[in-house]
């Protein structure tokens, strides 16, 4: 009895079946819990003899049924563990990510070539005095020049606000603020009534940059900005200046870059200038003493330079956009598809 009852527990895969033994082996009903009520029943000389060997009996099987119980318990905790183990790592059903837009990131990279020469980066309201945005800048009411720029004109006209179009007027609320030595950029958003097509649209970017030292000249201008096209684009990218007009510089010029891709040669067949061999990158020039004299600065003491470059068209080119449209639409796959490495 004890044998089989040592052996069934062992056997015992179980907690469950463990049970299902205790019962059968050790119960009121079990084999051993009879012989022991049958002891009662026989002589006294074999009362004692039975009655130890039945006691015994049942020790051992009591002992036996403990130590499989914690064998098996801990068999089972064991088996809890790895059953329920999470991989923290597995793909879930996510809602879709958002993407940074390309222009924040590339605004952000063109500042950067700016603060490692210890510039700083300067901001201004998209929502801009009238006075910021042209008198300041040598545009009074009748300069030809404001006609330039087509202006959206903010209701009621008597508060004199525009939406800015250039970013221009951070250089006079540096200059009214800030005294020189001034080394700023302002990257930002500047907005113009032009129709909406693959070139154009009423909202875009430039960043500008904004020098007021002693002794500054149009080749410190001519440095900065080679400087900046090496940054961005790799040595051996040529620039050049072109005579231009600006109210707020004197002399003033239009900067281009030789073509990255074809570097000038066969421009014919390069899809990226078009047949042009250099790519424009914005205005420049020496800061128009008039503007200086405007925002609190002495001209006979100081001299500065500027440029204003368009931010959406250096992207354009340098990542093969062909419709400036895909730049303000906001739909993520073009976002996405940039990256973070721009
Ligand atoms: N503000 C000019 C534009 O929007 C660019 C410019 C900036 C030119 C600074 C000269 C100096 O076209």
């Amino acid at each position: 009895m004890r044998d089989e009852a040592i052996a069934a527990i062992a056997g015992a895969k179980d907690l469950a079946e463990l049970k299902q033994v205790r019962l059968d082996h050790a119960g009121d009903r079990s084999p051993l819990a009879l012989a022991n009520r049958e002891i009662g029943a026989l002589p006294p000389q074999a009362r004692k003899e039975a009655g130890a060997r039945v006691g015994q009996a049942r020790g051992a099987v009591n002992k036996a049924l403990g130590e499989r119980t914690l064998v098996l318990e801990a068999e089972h905790e064991e088996r809890m563990l790895v059953e329920e183990t999470v991989d923290v790592t597995l793909a879930t059903q996510r809602r879709p990510r958002g993407a940074r837009h390309p222009i924040t990131t590339f605004s952000e990279r063109l500042a950067d070539v700016f603060l490692a020469m210890g510039w700083e980066v300067a901001d201004g309201p998209w929502v801009e005095a009238e006075w910021l945005n042209f008198d300041a800048l040598n545009m009074g009411p009748d300069h030809p020049a404001r006609t330039m720029q087509d202006t959206f004109w903010l209701e009621p006209a008597e508060a004199a606000l525009v939406l800015r179009t250039h970013t221009s007027p951070v250089q006079a609320r540096t200059m009214l603020t800030q005294q020189p030595p001034i080394y700023v950029v302002c990257p930002g958003r500047v907005y113009r009534t032009d129709e909406v097509d693959a070139t154009h649209s009423p909202v875009f970017h430039q960043i500008e940059g904004l020098v007021v030292d002693k002794g500054i000249t149009m080749a410190h201008l001519k440095g900065t900005l080679d400087h900046m096209t090496t940054a961005l684009f790799g040595s051996g990218i040529t620039t050049r200046f072109r005579p231009s007009y600006f109210p707020f510089t004197e002399p003033s010029a239009e900067m281009d870059m030789v073509c990255f891709v074809c570097r000038g040669v066969d421009p014919d067949a390069c899809r990226t200038c078009r047949g042009e061999g250099w790519i424009e990158l914005g205005g420049c020039g020496v800061v128009n003493p008039r503007v200086l004299t405007a925002c609190g600065i002495d001209p006979e003491v100081y001299s500065g330079i500027a440029f204003g470059f368009g931010i959406d068209r250096m992207l354009m080119f340098r990542h093969n956009v062909e419709d400036l449209r895909d730049v303000f639409e906001g739909d993520v796959r073009f976002a996405s598809a940039f990256g973070t490495e721009i």
